[in-house]
């Protein structure tokens, strides 16, 4: 998130997934006590694993293993039925996982093979260190849920998999050594599976993946994302009917570059449907419009053309449509010129951003009042957007119009009917009187208005920002006049960034929250000292562009709390003195500029080796 741009927050927001482990099943609270054999087996199995903090302590203390952390049995037979210890919580960001602590590590030992009534394993999130997945786990008929989630194994997944003839849900996501070299050929024997999760798994050299997929016949979730698959899709898929179960189906992040495939329509039970970071080309079809399950739809990040099929209108549950960041075209309006269909009522997120739509923002994009997102950043759009566009978007919270050729005419007095978070409105011309409809708006932590030809001062009340405010972009205007202090906690407490640069902002520069990670002041009229600095002692500063300005004085002597400062740029000033010492300190810095000022004296030595330096 460095640099901070805007659109991004629209990816990033998509892809954060908090994924929560350990179920709520029940275990069994008995009076059986467990049988000596499979208690034998558990501890064979514990001693196997490293238990550094003696998570596993009552499988010590206690005599009856049915009642050992992680342990459920049958309260008829007594025979160990569940075997639950996954580790901590974890997200998943991007493509990566990130572990907070795994539990357990070690290896899964066949002593397990002892359990032979277990219905229920979940190992997720220990760490097997690159352990092959066994080929025994193959061997428990009477299993039902199999979870080894992130648990770092790696190898050949075993077809003895295809043994678990009672499985009903397989997660083996998050294991990124882990590949397929049996075509998934294991995997239509499992005539129960409900939920299918290899999220990471390479997949490879899984040649007919949606022949094999497609042969299941309880399959509800399907999640391939992140799994290599790079095969072309076929045009026909016998079992691809409207029989089918399937109502959630994830192929994102691999290599899919065909069309959409036309067989995916034959699932008219699907509800989200993720094919967003693949390659797919040609026109989005007009069979989507069958679909009349669809919740969310996600096809951002591929490369389709043409405009948006008309036919959506016509899905009556769809509340999310992801488009952006592909090539598509044409008008808006043709897209929106009869909005009467369901999807007006349904549609909750939008998002349209980096195409190629061209014409204005249609009127009736008030029609979709159930709106919450609105993105139609980086596309071709002109024309003027006035009140009229928001009058009933009450529920709007994420506003895009930005970079675009847009222009915003709102009356002096408009009064918006919504609360906005996100306000990207860069590039959209709104001056050049200062836009006081946001003055309503008091809970907003992104706000974008630059290069909006506003040549005005910002008024008191602006200042007063949300305390959430963590990226403020107010750059490329006329703004003028002083700026307060920000620093005072009933004001601002930028975690992120703020830039004022290419204003005619003048006065002394204020004191800014402690928190601040970035501040862009360049090319104003700041005078005085930069004494502020010493005051960000949290070393969260980053960036620090106070270039083109006319401050004076020395440098501060403070340096030694910016250790993760990366930027430093504070030329065309007329900063004078020595470079204080403690600026050695600065073992990020990978631009410095400090050119045209009158400094004297040398670099510390630790920077003269820096490359982007300009000296003084
Ligand atoms: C602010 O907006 C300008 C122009 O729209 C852009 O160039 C700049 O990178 C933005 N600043 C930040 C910190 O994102
Ligand atoms: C097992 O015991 C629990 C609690 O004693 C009880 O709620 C549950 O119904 C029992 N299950 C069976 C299958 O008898
Ligand atoms: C698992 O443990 C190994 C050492 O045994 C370590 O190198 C690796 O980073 C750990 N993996 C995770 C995901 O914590
Ligand atoms: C398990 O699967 C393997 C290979 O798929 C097969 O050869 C074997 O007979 C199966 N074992 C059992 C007990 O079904
Ligand atoms: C995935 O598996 C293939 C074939 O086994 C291998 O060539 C490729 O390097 C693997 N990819 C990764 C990222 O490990
Ligand atoms: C859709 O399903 C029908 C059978 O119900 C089948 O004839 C047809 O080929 C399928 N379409 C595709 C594109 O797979
Ligand atoms: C439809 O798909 C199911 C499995 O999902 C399959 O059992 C059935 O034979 C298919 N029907 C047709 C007509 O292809
Ligand atoms: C985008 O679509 C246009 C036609 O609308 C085409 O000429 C161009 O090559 C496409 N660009 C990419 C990157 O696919
Ligand atoms: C707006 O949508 C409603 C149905 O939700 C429809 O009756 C009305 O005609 C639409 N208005 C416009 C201008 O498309
Ligand atoms: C708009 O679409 C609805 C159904 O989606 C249809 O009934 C109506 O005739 C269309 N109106 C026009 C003017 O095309
Ligand atoms: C807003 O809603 C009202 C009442 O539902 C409707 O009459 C009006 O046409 C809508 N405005 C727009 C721009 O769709
Ligand atoms: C802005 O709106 C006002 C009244 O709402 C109108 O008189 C004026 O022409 C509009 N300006 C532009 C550039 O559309």
């Amino acid at each position: 998130m460095k640099g901070g741009c805007v659109e991004c927050f629209i990816i990033l927001g998509f892809l954060w997934a908090e994924i929560t482990l350990g179920f709520g099943v029940d275990v069994q609270i008995s009076e059986v006590k467990c049988i000596e054999e499979e208690r034998q087996a558990l501890l064979k199995f514990k001693h196997g694993l490293l238990d550094p903090e003696n998570l596993l302590a009552s499988w010590d203390s206690l005599e009856d293993c049915c009642k050992w952390k992680g342990i459920g049995c049958s309260n008829q037979t007594g025979h160990v039925i569940q075997l639950s210890l996954p580790g901590q919580n974890m997200v998943f960001f991007q493509s990566e996982y990130y572990i907070s602590a795994p539990n357990l590590q070690g290896e899964i030992s066949f002593s397990l093979l002892g359990l032979q009534h277990l219905t229920y394993l979940d190992l997720s999130s220990n760490n097997f260190s690159g352990k092959p997945l066994p080929a025994f786990l193959g061997s428990f008929p009477k299993l039902q849920h199999l979870s080894l989630y992130n648990t770092d194994i790696s190898g050949a997944i075993p077809r003895q998999l295809g043994n678990l003839s009672s499985l009903i849900y397989l997660d083996l996501s998050g294991n990124y050594k882990l590949t397929e070299v049996h075509s998934l050929d294991w995997l239509s024997q499992l005539y129960s599976l409900e939920k299918l999760n290899m999220a990471g798994v390479n997949l490879s050299q899984a040649v007919n993946w949606p022949d094999k997929v497609n042969r299941l016949p309880s399959i509800i979730d399907i999640n391939l994302a992140y799994c290599q698959l790079s095969m072309p899709m076929p045009p026909v898929l016998p079992n691809a009917n409207s029989s089918s179960t399937l109502s959630s189906l994830d192929l994102s992040s691999n290599y899919l570059s065909s069309s959409i495939f036309p067989w995916l329509f034959n699932y008219t039970s699907l509800v989200d449907l993720m094919l967003y970071s693949n390659e797919l080309r040609g026109p989005i079809p007009d069979a989507f419009g069958r679909m009349n399950s669809l919740r969310t739809l996600a096809l951002y990040q591929n490369q389709l053309q043409g405009g948006v099929p008309k036919s959506f209108w016509n899905l009556c549950t769809l509340s999310s449509l992801h488009l952006g960041y592909n090539n598509l075209s044409g008008q808006l309006s043709e897209f929106m010129s009869n909005t009467s269909g369901c999807m007006a009522d349904s549609l909750e997120l939008l998002y349209l951003d980096k195409n190629k739509f061209t014409g204005p923002l249609p009127d009736n994009f008030g029609n979709m009042s159930n709106l919450i997102v609105l993105s139609v950043v980086g596309n071709f759009l002109e024309g003027v957007v006035s009140e009229t566009h928001f009058s009933n978007l009450s529920k709007l919270q994420d506003l895009f119009l930005g970079s675009n050729s847009l222009s915003l005419n709102f009356s002096f007095a408009w009064k918006p009917p919504f609360q906005l978070d996100t306000i990207q409105l860069g590039s959209c011309k709104m001056g050049p009187a200062f836009p006081k409809w946001l003055q309503s708006q008091n809970m907003f932590t992104k706000l974008d208005i630059s290069d909006a030809g506003i040549s005005d001062t910002v008024p008191p009340w602006f200042w007063d920002i949300t305390p959430r405010l963590d990226h403020l972009n107010m750059s490329w205007n006329q703004l003028h006049g002083k700026v307060p202090d920000l620093s005072s906690p009933k004001v601002a407490t930028f975690s992120n960034n703020i830039d004022l640069s290419h204003n005619l902002f003048e006065g002394p520069i204020p004191p800014f929250p402690s928190n601040v990670g970035a501040i862009f002041l360049s090319s104003n009229r700041f005078s005085g000292s930069i004494s502020f600095l010493c005051a960000l002692t949290k070393g969260l500063l980053n960036v620090l562009d106070l270039s083109n300005n006319m401050l004076s004085g020395d440098l501060p002597d403070c340096w030694i709390h910016f250790k993760q400062l990366s930027v430093l740029s504070l030329s065309n000033n007329n900063l004078s003195g020595e470079i204080p010492s403690s600026m050695g300190s600065l073992i990020l810095i990978q631009i410095l500029r400090l050119g045209n000022n009158s400094f004297v004296g040398k670099l510390p030595l630790s920077l003269q080796n820096c490359k982007n330096v300009d000296n003084p």
